[in-house]
């Protein structure tokens, strides 16, 4: 039987230039989904799957990420004296999400690098991946999809979508074939990071959630930097795939690629109309817009 997975690392360290100014100061993991920073969403993504440690990887001016999951002792004491219970609750219930440890990843040398820096915090044993920017809507939570793989096959496990056109070429990419048995499953042989679209291998992209085994950190202190000069992880896992067998899975939902302006906005209005307080007024708000 495979061992279960309880510690999942997000790696957090990057600049997030593509969204300045707004994360001059602001890590861009902080910016607010409708009312939710983008790394929340996948903080609870990973707790409605099972996990029990969330290992942030952090940086330079990201200490928001640190203040945002702990109490807040001024907020909280001035909304209980303003008798807020509501939002107190709000509030509390961020705090005792879960058990978080931060390291800190002094340069930025790349994903590969980040997720080498839990290193000792993962220890010995299958742990996940979550890349925050990749905000996930799905009625089983992606990663539970994945650890659901994961246990029956044993081997690491990639999120993919089916990329068409050119856009392929923005993404870890995987060579090999869907299985004949199950059409989500891609039997991996090989992946490359960023390929012309000439060059990708299939349409299968990775997107940012990985289950992957303990030997792939080994593996990525060997790893010499690669596609865009940075330490990639999917350098490492193409090296892990010359001794394990690895999956591809196309997950059932819907991702946003938050991390980008126009990703952001469709994230916005999509979880602004499913929202029950105010998702029919915004329905008809923009129904009145003259598009
Ligand atoms: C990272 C990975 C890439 C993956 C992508 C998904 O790239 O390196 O393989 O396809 O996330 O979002 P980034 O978007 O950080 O450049």
């Amino acid at each position: 039987m495979s061992q279960r997975i309880k510690k999942a690392v997000f790696p957090a360290g990057g600049l997030g230039t593509r969204f300045l100014p707004a994360t001059k100061v602001i890590p861009k993991e902080m910016l607010a989904l409708v009312d939710k920073p983008i790394i929340q969403y996948g903080v609870e993504e990973a707790i409605h799957s099972g996990i029990e440690h969330i290992i942030i990887i952090t940086g330079r001016g990201k200490g928001a990420m640190e203040d945002h999951f702990d109490h807040s002792f001024e907020l909280d004491t001035t909304l209980e004296r303003r008798g807020k219970h509501e939002l107190l609750a709000v509030s509390k219930q961020v705090a005792s999400l879960a058990r978080i440890s931060y390291v800190r990843q002094k340069e930025p040398l790349g994903l590969g690098h980040a997720v080498l820096c839990a290193k000792d915090l993962v220890g010995n044993e299958p742990f996940a991946v979550i890349l925050p920017d990749d905000v996930i809507d799905a009625e089983v939570p992606c990663l539970k999809q994945m650890m659901d793989v994961f246990e029956e096959k044993g081997g690491s496990v990639i999120a993919t979508q089916t990329v068409e056109g050119p856009a392929i070429s923005a993404y870890g990419v995987l060579a090999g074939e869907t299985d004949p048995s199950n059409p989500r499953l891609f039997n991996t042989t090989g992946m490359v990071e960023k390929p012309k679209y000439e060059e990708a291998p299939s349409k299968q992209a990775i997107i940012g959630r990985y289950i992957l085994t303990p030997r792939v950190m080994g593996l990525l202190e060997e790893t010499k930097p690669g596609a865009g000069g940075e330490i990639q992880l999917t350098d490492a896992i193409r090296a892990l795939l010359k001794e394990e067998k690895i999956y591809g899975y196309n997950f059932a939902g819907r991702r946003y690629d938050a991390g980008d302006k126009f990703g952001m906005l469709e994230a916005t209005v999509e979880f602004a109309l499913k929202r029950e307080e105010f998702g029919e007024r915004f329905r008809q708000y923009l129904k009145g817009l003259r598009l």
